[in-house]
């Protein structure tokens, strides 16, 4: 895939973008929401090119139509952010939707509604992601944190449409590949929150690269699990394979968990000193 950033002397007057990003945030999150603030640089390089932006998204894991799961909220602040005008589109009918991109002036920003409304997205349809490409020249994906997953409009859509990474997707990539080729030392992976199988595959492809992991939150809970410690009603990883997991991290040295009521929990011996520094540097960074 080609950088967004390659089409910096183009003029993309006329034409219009299907950005892919990922604000899959709560309502309480919204206002500071990191998601947000950013693509303002890619949505802000499209529209100063005089680009139209027609932005996609998902947002939680609805079943079908669920108001509460609506990107409504995400336009209005968006909007405010942006100090412009984002159009909302709530429907999904495609034809309607391409006449008022195309009778729109050149810089305007749409927000398609959750397509997790939509059936197909989730089965990476290819129908589905051809209905969205009728609605745009070209495609730019900056939702690296939903790019492991096959939907259409993240995986599909890139077989029918000229296709770019975005700036976050830029920043992403290129810092992951720092991580991944040649990390300053120590390297110390921080994890935490839900979605623990992900996380599982991602402690695994950097287990022999990364000198500590910070684990926090139903991550830890998953691992004090697994070593058959009662986690009571804490959130914690259910449907993995616990006991393959305490075969799998049975040779890790020194385990340092932040409990839920903040306080640490300390599994073997002392922390070493560079763990200890990374964790003040931590502590102290604003
Ligand atoms: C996320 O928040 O992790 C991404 O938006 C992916 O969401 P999903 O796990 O529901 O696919």
């Amino acid at each position: 895939m080609k950088y967004l950033s390659s089409l910096k002397n183009k003029n993309l007057s006329g034409k219009t973008c299907l950005l892919r990003v990922d604000f899959n945030i709560q309502d309480g999150d919204l206002k500071n929401s990191l998601r947000i603030k950013s693509v303002l640089p890619t949505i802000k390089f499209l529209t100063e090119r005089g680009a139209r932006v027609v932005i996609l998204s998902h947002r939680g894991r609805p079943n079908k139509h669920q108001k509460n799961f609506s990107l409504k909220s995400t336009a209005q602040l968006l909007s405010k952010i942006l100090k412009r005008k984002i159009i909302f589109i709530n429907d999904f009918n495609f034809a309607a939707i391409k006449k008022k991109i195309n009778n729109s002036p050149a810089g305007s920003v749409f927000l398609l509604e959750n397509l997790r409304f939509l059936p197909g997205e989730e089965k990476n349809s290819k129908a589905l992601a051809k209905k969205l490409v009728s609605l745009g020249d070209f495609y730019v994906n900056d939702a690296f944190s939903v790019s492991h997953r096959a939907n259409a409009s993240v995986a599909a859509i890139t077989k029918f449409i000229p296709s770019y990474a975005g700036f976050l997707m830029e920043k992403e990539i290129k810092n992951l590949s720092k991580a991944m080729k040649k990390p300053k030392r120590p390297l110390v992976i921080i994890l935490g929150g839900a979605k623990i199988s992900d996380k599982i595959g991602l402690i695994k492809s950097f287990l022999k690269r990364a000198d500590y992991f910070l684990i926090g939150g139903g991550m830890a809970n998953t691992f004090i699990a697994s070593w058959g410690i009662p986690v009571g009603d804490s959130l914690y990883g259910k449907r993995e394979n616990l006991f393959g997991l305490k075969r799998q991290f049975l040779h890790a040295e020194s385990l340092e968990f932040s409990a839920e009521d903040g306080k640490r929990m300390k599994f073997e011996s002392e922390l070493p000193e560079e763990l200890k520094r990374v964790i003040d540097e931590l502590e102290n960074y604003k």
